[in-house]
């Protein structure tokens, strides 16, 4: 299978960076929704939970730009700059006003856009912002059972329970914690990680989307799926958010025992893809099936073995960098869009939420692009082009 070389990681790159200015014009005070429809985003305001990987795409794009100016415009970062504070205002004003912000999404929203702002430009307004999702973030902490709740009103035993997602909404805390100085919200982080650990790995590695717990008790009762295909199958994106997850947990706690445990989780995402690479929605479809992709779930997974790699040992760290490399490829050859009259977005073939007769989600964004499988197909041709510094 081929990999993608260092020229088809910066031709990737330019292009991907090309899209996103071209993107401005609209998507400068407005935001793309989640998903395209016929594979192009209408705008939204700042609202959904997604919101920060658009903004996480212009500082990329930023990056990029800053390394490479002979190949833009004059003047071309200083808009993309422009652009991301302008975001940050956005970001600023929905933690102040609390828009749409009582659930375990913070870490999406305000790490790549507020943290990535901060690391890059030093702007105090994005450090402020952060810090007060960190702050909304540990408020849906839930000392019995010690997790973060998801969704959902707090308590109600229909709602008490953690989601495999939810581990990269941590580096938020463990940022806020260096920031302040304060150790509340590196505590509650390891809390969290320690219980989704426990829990929604099944003992073949695959893992749970959900996991509930006992109100009164705080002791663990039972997973169950919300976007997989059925209770006990494997949702593509949450297996990919689990790779990606133990990466990040490993990065913050150093508990050697997460070594092990990133290697199986990623062995079974690895073993249960097609031909090309790229997964379809849910882990139980293959080769054959007629059945929608999750590209974005390819992307997540790349990355989470990157971030891993830089912990490991040479051979180890060769594998899951080659890996990657070979996946990326395939989106790179297969999937990334090519040609904008055809598509406002950067990857097509992903599925956000395809309801099934067993699972409970709603139906949307199936075979689109979506906002998160843009920004972390750009993130890891960042990755793959430098030692980058991560914004998680
Ligand atoms: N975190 C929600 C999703 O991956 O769809």
């Amino acid at each position: 299978m081929d990999t993608i070389t260092t020229e088809k990681i910066n031709s990737a790159l330019k292009n991907s960076a090309d899209q996103i200015i071209k993107n401005l014009s609209v998507f400068t005070d407005k935001f793309p929704k989640a998903y395209s429809i016929g594979n192009f985003y209408p705008s939204t305001d700042n609202v959904d939970w997604t919101t920060g990987f658009w903004t996480g795409q212009i500082w990329l794009a930023y990056e990029y730009v800053s390394e490479h100016e002979d190949e833009f415009e004059h003047g071309t970062a200083e808009k993309l700059k422009n652009a991301g504070l302008i975001q940050v205002r956005s970001f600023l004003d929905r933690i102040n006003n609390k828009i749409e912000v009582d659930h375990h999404d913070m870490g999406f929203l305000y790490s790549p856009s507020c943290v990535a702002a901060y690391k890059l430009t030093g702007s105090e307004e994005a450090k402020e912002a952060a810090v007060k999702a960190a702050d909304q973030l540990i408020s849906r902490y839930q000392p019995v059972g010690k997790f973060l709740q998801a969704w959902g009103g707090m308590n109600e035993p229909e709602n008490y329970r953690l989601i495999i997602d939810c581990l990269n909404n941590l580096p938020l805390l463990y940022w806020a914690a260096d920031e302040t100085g304060c150790d509340k919200y590196r505590k509650i982080a390891d809390d969290h990680i320690t219980t989704a650990v426990s829990n929604v790995i099944r003992e073949d590695n695959s893992t749970w989307h959900t996991f509930y717990f006992d109100p009164e008790t705080g002791a663990p009762d039972h997973g169950a799926t919300c976007q997989g295909y059925r209770d006990g199958s494997a949702w593509a994106r949450g297996q990919a958010w689990g790779v990606y997850g133990l990466a990040t947990a490993y990065r913050y706690t150093k508990r050697s025992e997460y070594i092990p445990l990133f290697k199986n989780v990623t062995e079974y995402f690895l073993t249960h893809l097609p031909k090309d690479l790229i997964p379809y929605w849910d882990l139980e479809f293959t080769d054959g099936d007629d059945q929608p992709r999750d590209s974005s779930s390819a992307s997540i997974a790349a990355c989470g073995m990157l971030e891993m790699s830089r912990f490991l040992d040479e051979n180890d760290a060769k594998y899951y960098i080659d890996t990657a490399k070979r996946i990326i490829d395939s989106i790179y050859k297969s999937y990334a869009v090519t040609d904008f009259e055809s598509s406002n977005g950067l990857v097509l073939h992903s599925t956000y939420s395809n309801r099934s007769p067993y699972n409970t989600c709603n139906h949307y964004g199936v075979d689109e692009c979506n906002i998160w499988g843009d920004y972390f197909y750009m993130e890891a041709l960042t990755r793959l082009s430098k030692d980058w510094k991560q914004y998680w």
